[in-house]
């Protein structure tokens, strides 16, 4: 027993200098940053950078609150490409088989979290004139928008190729500088009268992203599903937790969605990132500042001012090029939206409301056809934490001359609660 009670004690005592000499190079490398109180679930701080906010910030707020240098856990869409990991399931021989066949289409599309089968042969494909090409379209956003729903609906179009992973092309400088045969490979095969389409939501956010789409593909058709703001905000928030639960394996974070899915979650290394999210224990400290202001170049925040990225967009597209989707009316009943795609892309009249029903235990639409009981995975509407009325309020305030904004310039009635 002693020389157990000893052993432990060796190893507590080595477990003890770990954590210290962890906790001396964590403190060397982030002790010269404001440090967070300690118990409200922060963990780590670095100075905040400042949004690419552009000059309707300053039109439309100009008594906004002055940012206080904020501590934020470190998480950026290109190192998280979560949705990759949940959707692209690639080819999947043993996955279960439709009858309905699609004389068009170079894959055949099995339940929407299986992603796609290939049909043909490679002679078939051939025949078939099935090719990588680049896209005709894009959904280029936005984040927690229903970006994957819209894509999964509408993969199964007989007109459409849809590319099931997020590519992240025009984000990245190496995959540009990679050039458009990479581009061109990383696309499912469509055939010639297919649409062929990707969707990267964060294309909506980086501000080098809409001239650099311009250069390459001038004519592309350009989709953005948007969700109330406010919605958008605590989605991704609550996408940011999981995804840090998944990835970060070592700082304990409160967990804040009482459903069970989420124990205490961690941060690692990996999280270290020069991202401009600010993730604090509860949403309301995530948005709103020691101040009671809004935190709004935090990215939970900024990312709902969608009329900054379609201006950014209008820069190098003409309006019609540009397909605006109220991502509300989109949950509530999916069918006028794919509609509206279809009208958009010019393809055929494909969808009818017998495609989708109300899934009462997925509280969500689903799809009938061309495959019975066809949902979204559990990643995709996820519960929400209760938010105070009075975080929603001031969200509320501060998005409304922004979507008043939107609204006139997209020529569209979002009716949002902002
Ligand atoms: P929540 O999970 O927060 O509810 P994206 O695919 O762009 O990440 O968007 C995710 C959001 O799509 C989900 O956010 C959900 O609200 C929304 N969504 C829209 N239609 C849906 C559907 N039929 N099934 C599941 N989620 C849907």
């Amino acid at each position: 027993m002693e020389t157990l009670g000893f052993s432990l004690s060796w190893k507590k005592a080595v477990l003890s200098c770990c954590i210290i000499l962890a906790a001396t190079v964590l403190f060397m490398m982030y002790g010269d940053q404001q440090r967070a109180p300690t118990g409200s679930g922060y963990r780590s701080s670095r100075v905040y950078e400042q949004s690419n906010a552009d000059s309707i910030e300053g039109a439309l707020h100009t008594s906004g609150s002055t940012q206080e240098p904020a501590l934020q856990w470190f998480l950026d869409d290109d190192l998280f490409p979560l949705e990759d990991k949940e959707e692209a399931t690639g080819i999947d021989p043993k996955a279960d088989r439709i009858n309905e066949t699609c004389d068009t289409c170079c894959y055949r599309y099995v339940t929407i979290n299986k992603g796609i089968v290939e049909m043909a042969s490679e002679e078939e494909l051939a025949e078939k004139g099935c090719q990588q090409r680049l896209p005709d379209a894009l959904i280029f956003g936005v984040k927690k928008g229903g970006t994957t729903t819209l894509k999964n609906f509408i993969s199964y179009h007989p007109d459409i190729a849809f590319t099931q992973s997020e590519l992240h092309y025009f984000t990245s400088t190496t995959e540009v500088q990679k050039g458009l045969q990479y581009y061109k490979s990383k696309m499912v095969y469509s055939t010639p009268g297919q649409v062929s389409m990707e969707k990267t939501p964060a294309y909506s956010h980086y501000p080098k992203v809409p001239a650099l789409i311009s250069r390459t593909l001038p004519n592309v058709k350009l989709i953005i599903i948007m969700r109330d703001p406010v919605e958008r905000a605590v989605s991704d928030f609550v996408h940011l937790q999981v995804t840090m639960a998944q990835q970060c394996p070592e700082i304990n974070l409160h967990p804040v969605v009482g459903n069970g899915a989420r124990g205490p979650v961690s941060l690692g290394a990996a999280c270290f990132n020069n991202s401009k999210y600010f993730i604090s224990d509860t949403f309301e400290n995530s948005v709103i500042g020691l101040d009671g202001a809004i935190r709004y170049t935090n990215q939970l925040v900024s990312k709902g001012v969608y009329v900054k990225d379609i201006r950014r967009y209008l820069k190098y597209f003409k309006p019609d090029q540009i397909l605006a989707l109220d991502g509300e009316a989109f949950i509530n009943d999916p069918y006028p939206t794919v509609k509206k795609v279809e009208s958009f892309l010019g393809i055929r009249d494909y969808f009818t409301r017998e495609h989708f029903y109300f899934d009462v235990q997925k509280g969500f639409f689903c799809l009938t056809k061309p495959i019975p009981n066809n949902c979204m995975n559990p990643s995709k509407g996820r519960p929400h934490p209760d938010i105070s009325e009075e975080t929603l309020a001031k969200l509320r305030e501060y998005y409304r001359p922004y979507n008043k904004v939107l609204n006139d310039l997209m020529n569209v009635d979002f009716n949002w609660s902002s």
